[in-house]
């Protein structure tokens, strides 16, 4: 039997493994209001999206970070995109691989805590901390503030561990240390709170744990104690963009001013009076 001969391309021999082609961009906007579709291709920079409630603001991220990836190139690694519950995170992957497929798999689509979570247990070193620290739930939390509370003598019945819990909460969501919170007004009170914040920090060192707030004042530490590993981040994260902007906090704020001020591409959406860039649902 002869064989015959014949010249093939490697697509021909190998079938074609290359991914799906990119789509264009009008797949990704001709759906849009106008207002919108400007928001979406924005070259780059700042962009601050503010609009009312159900007019659209998570549409024009989740289309924004579709258009990144299909149309700018941009890696999936490259893009960070936060959202405020484990719930929106999810939606957001969802509707993002229904426009462009597996390629979104490894965006950042994180919450705050989850992204600094992620952030400290790649770099838990930096401030000391062992990789494998536990985190403790906010019943974990009080407990462990009302056990200091007795052991320093303050009644428990007349002043609320959970209050106390509360202020420390603030004070960190503030960045301020126990010295810091102190510095801000001595009265008797607040000398109390920050004694007991101070232990608690303590304790948390002690068991290698940290708490909820921790995660994001310590992701910020970390990030601007070490400037290694700050510029390791902030040139990856090419794109950076926030939905619910208008609830973040001063801790959360700062996260995202540290880890977009590389490249500069910050896009923030939010509920709010005062507008860049107004839209209504069509
Ligand atoms: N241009 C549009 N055409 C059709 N439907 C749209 C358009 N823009 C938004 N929608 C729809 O309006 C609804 C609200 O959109 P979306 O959730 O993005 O709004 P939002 O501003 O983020 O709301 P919230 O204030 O609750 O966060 C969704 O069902 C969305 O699909
Ligand atoms: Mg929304």
């Amino acid at each position: 039997m002869g064989v015959s001969q014949g010249s093939f391309g490697d697509a021909e021999l190998w079938g074609d493994q290359s991914p799906a082609p990119f789509l264009d961009a009008a797949r990704l906007t001709d759906d849009l209001t106008e207002p919108q579709r400007q928001a979406v291709t924005h070259p780059g920079g700042p962009l601050l999206v503010v609009a009312g409630a159900g007019s659209g603001k998570t549409r024009v991220l989740t289309r924004r970070v579709a258009y990144l990836l299909e149309v700018d190139r941009v890696a999936p690694w490259e893009i960070l995109a936060i959202t405020f519950t484990n719930k929106a995170a999810d939606e957001m992957k969802r509707r993002v691989a229904e426009l462009v497929g597996s390629r979104s798999e490894r965006m950042w689509v994180q919450t705050f805590h989850s992204a600094c979570l992620r952030l400290l247990r790649a770099n838990a070193g930096v401030l000391g901390f062992e990789p494998g620290f536990t985190i403790y739930d906010s019943d974990e939390s009080r407990s462990e503030v009302e056990r200091i509370m007795k052991d320093l003598g303050i009644d428990v019945k007349a002043t609320k561990p959970r209050s106390v819990l509360a202020m420390i909460s603030a004070a960190k969501n503030a960045m301020q240390s126990p010295d810091a919170y102190l510095e801000v007004d001595a009265e008797p009170k607040r000398e109390m709170v920050a004694k007991v914040y101070q232990r608690y920090e303590d304790s948390l060192r002690r068991a290698n744990a940290m708490d909820f707030d921790d995660l994001l004042l310590n992701a910020v530490r970390m990030l601007q104690k070490d400037a290694e590993v700050r510029q390791r981040y902030q040139r990856q994260f090419r794109h950076v963009l926030v939905d619910e902007f208008q609830d973040t906090n001063g801790v959360q704020n700062k996260l995202v001013e540290i880890l977009a001020e590389h490249h500069g591409n910050i896009c923030v959406v939010g509920d709010a009076d005062q507008s860049i860039y107004r839209f209504r649902a069509a």
